[in-house]
């Protein structure tokens, strides 16, 4: 009993508490994972650097799903069984967190998605959670924005069928979008890592929508973007916060202007929370400017070492308690509880794309 009590526990017994991260560091999304990561790191060196949580550091062990389906899996099932982390912090895409999402929670291992907003990432059950607002919040406030700022009576959508975070925000847009009163022209689709989208975008000019809806994520929403103009497509293209990356802006270039996405935060929000941030990161990461993801890795992380602290305890059935009580904590990416859906209930914003940059435009409420 007595070397049980010394060796046999895998995690808490260790001189550090063990935090599984899967991100995709390399291959078609890679902006999102290094950014998740970089956010999620800057937290736990900001933890440690206070002491740690239980009078331990965190040792953050990453794993790089390179963006690959298949891969998120076998980085859980390492982290959880090889490494004996308590806790998983993951993923930026839905697809790939419903793909690990069921392991953690088999495994009794709480896993915090960052900016997975798949209504069905934390439907997988009471270990998974998230810090994200979901697609059903998202897609009525595009909604609203086609109506309202758009004033768009008609849509055409555009759907990567690769992705259950387009698929399903596309879903999302769509209910609130017809019980707005608009009008839905066209619906097509595509594979995520296509480059022609040129018969796609023939039968929406043919079909004269007000603005094109674009569920995507950045490296297919450029080419998109280019080739609608190259078409002489001028109407507005908008989307979610798959847009969201440096890349879009590099790739895209003049054919972004005048666009419109939502995302979760801006750098140049200006709450203060938001500035100090972007203040340490840029210190921290060669003076680089955080994105949403940066954000939600860091608050992800924090949640995490605070809900850890409430505990008392690393064990999983305690750990997810308290991590399922998280109440009005005051994130980086915002103000937000957890529901009872382990979904964060917070605001998102607009961003408009200017002179080849991000701006903040609006903030929409819950
Ligand atoms: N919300 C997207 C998804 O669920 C991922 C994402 C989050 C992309 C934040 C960009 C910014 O797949």
């Amino acid at each position: 009993l007595l070397s049980l009590g010394l060796t046999g526990c895998k995690s808490g017994g260790g001189d550090t508490i063990k935090v599984g991260e899967f991100a995709s560091l390399t291959g078609k999304e890679a902006t999102f994972g290094t950014s998740s990561h970089e956010g999620t790191l800057l937290a736990v060196e900001e933890i440690n650097a206070a002491g740690g949580v239980l009078g331990k550091k965190i040792e953050l062990l990453t794993e790089d799903d390179q963006t690959k389906a298949g891969e998120p899996a076998n980085a859980v099932n390492k982290l959880i069984s090889k490494d004996g982390v308590v806790a998983i912090l993951g993923e930026v895409a839905s697809s790939r967190s419903l793909e690990a999402a069921p392991i953690c929670q088999q495994g009794g291992i709480p896993m915090i998605s960052p900016a997975s907003t798949n209504p069905s990432v934390t439907q997988v059950g009471d270990h998974i959670f998230r810090v994200c607002f979901t697609d059903t919040f998202q897609g009525g406030a595009l909604a609203n924005f086609a109506t309202e700022k758009l004033n768009a009576k008609k849509v055409a959508v555009l759907t990567d069928t690769k992705s259950d975070y387009s698929k399903g925000l596309a879903k999302n847009f769509k209910e609130k979008y017809l019980k707005n009163g608009g009008q839905i022209v066209t619906e097509l689709d595509f594979n995520g890592g296509d480059k022609d989208f040129k018969g796609q975008l023939t039968t929406i000019k043919n079909a004269a929508p007000d603005a094109i809806f674009l569920p995507g994520y950045y490296t297919d929403v450029a080419l998109i973007a280019i080739q609608a103009k190259q078409l002489g497509i001028s109407i507005p293209l908008f989307g979610g916060d798959g847009w969201e990356s440096e890349t879009l802006l590099t790739i895209g270039k003049e054919a972004m202007n005048g666009n419109y996405f939502s995302t979760h935060c801006a750098a140049d929000q200006g709450t203060p929370k938001m500035t100090a941030f972007v203040d340490a990161y840029k210190k921290r990461f060669n003076g680089k400017t955080p994105d949403a993801m940066a954000v939600l890795g860091y608050d992800s992380a924090m949640v995490l070492a605070d809900s850890i602290k409430r505990a008392g305890s690393t064990e999983g059935a305690k750990l997810r308690d308290a991590i399922a009580a998280t109440k009005d904590y005051e994130g980086v990416s915002g103000k937000f509880s957890l529901n009872a859906d382990r979904d964060a209930v917070k605001a998102l914003v607009f961003i408009k794309i200017e002179n080849g940059a991000f701006k903040y435009s609006a903030t929409v409420n819950p």
